[in-house]
């Protein structure tokens, strides 16, 4: 029988398109991104304190902004620093002690990735995370729903880009099984998670295959928790699910907001799921019924977390 869960507002950032949770257990932080205003926000859930800074643009309102450049995706760096997508590219850049200590305005030094970028007047980066193999793999989405082809990336720690897969309708949810030998991937317009056989040794892909299909709703944002199962936000939904390897539903989170994103465990010993969620494209009526729309929320769900991948650089 599938299991029924809740979640609680764990923070109120009333974020456009809260998105890309991560864990940082060594400074027992929780980042993530608001994709279209460009801010990386940081969360430390014992002091209660939250802040958020613009690592490539102006900082100012959450929301689509022309002084803004968006940042489809975050990730923590071995050494102890963010590795970015940004709407077109590739970045890198220091911790922010204070999370509340500004952003480019203020002086965040951000390293490009030089040598690549998407063209960002029809797509943009979307979702994305270091790998095992200490790589970060981040994909892309068309502005318009009918726009072009899109494809994942991975940037390697000596700044190379490679098209890891093309063909994509709007790059979403990724990771990776505690073996390596599988990467989960929803490539939201096709409707459900994939799974591709994966190298343990270089994450090189293989032969795919459908894993689940979503009824109503979009696939969005997507983790493996310690026991191997998948955690899936079905933005348009409110619901986040949790299937089995074998691909039974064994628990859905039901949040009071339609568009959950994605999520990630932390806290302590990793026993805490944080979702991200979203007000893009609510009407004024819909964020009046749905006023957490854009708010972290938690949610223990007697499951635990893996620690995250880190970026080798
Ligand atoms: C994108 C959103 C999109 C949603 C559902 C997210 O990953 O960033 O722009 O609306 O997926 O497709
Ligand atoms: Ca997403």
């Amino acid at each position: 029988m599938t299991r029924q869960l809740t979640a609680d507002v764990a923070v109120q950032s009333q974020c456009y398109l809260a998105e890309g949770p991560v864990w940082d257990p060594a400074a027992r932080l929780l980042h993530w991104v608001d994709i279209n205003p460009g801010h990386v926000h940081a969360f430390d859930p014992v002091a209660g304190v939250h802040g958020r800074f613009a690592p490539a643009g102006q900082d100012g309102p959450a929301v689509p902004r022309d002084d803004a450049v968006p940042v489809g995706a975050v990730g923590l760096t071995r050494s102890g620093g963010f590795v970015f997508a940004l709407v077109d590219g590739f970045a890198l850049g220091p911790a922010q002690p204070d999370p509340n200590q500004g952003g480019a305005g203020a002086g965040y030094p951000l390293t490009r990735v030089e040598g690549f970028r998407v063209d960002a007047s029809v797509m943009r980066f979307n979702d994305g995370k270091p790998s095992p193999w200490g790589d970060f793999w981040a994909g892309t989405m068309p502005w318009k729903a009918d726009g072009p082809a899109c494809a994942l990336y991975r940037l390697a720690p000596d700044g190379r880009v490679t098209e890891l897969l093309g063909g994509v309708g709007l790059s979403n949810g990724l990771d990776w099984s505690g073996d390596r030998k599988a990467f989960y991937y929803a490539d939201s317009r096709s409707g459900g998670v994939d799974i591709f056989a994966a190298d343990p040794e270089t994450g090189e892909l293989g032969a795919r295959r459908r894993f689940v299909t979503v009824e109503a709703g979009i696939p969005d944002g997507l983790a493996l928790d310690a026991e191997g199962c998948l955690w899936l936000a079905v933005f348009g939904t409110g619901e986040v699910r949790r299937y089995t390897p074998d691909g039974d539903l064994d628990a859905v989170i039901r949040l009071p907001v339609d568009q959950p994103t994605s999520m990630a465990f932390g806290g302590r010993d990793l026993s805490t799921l944080y979702i991200t969620t979203a007000r893009e494209a609510l009407t004024p009526a819909q964020v009046a019924t749905q006023p957490h729309a854009g708010d972290i929320f938690a949610c223990a769900p007697g499951a635990t977390g893996r620690p995250p991948n880190l970026f080798a650089a």
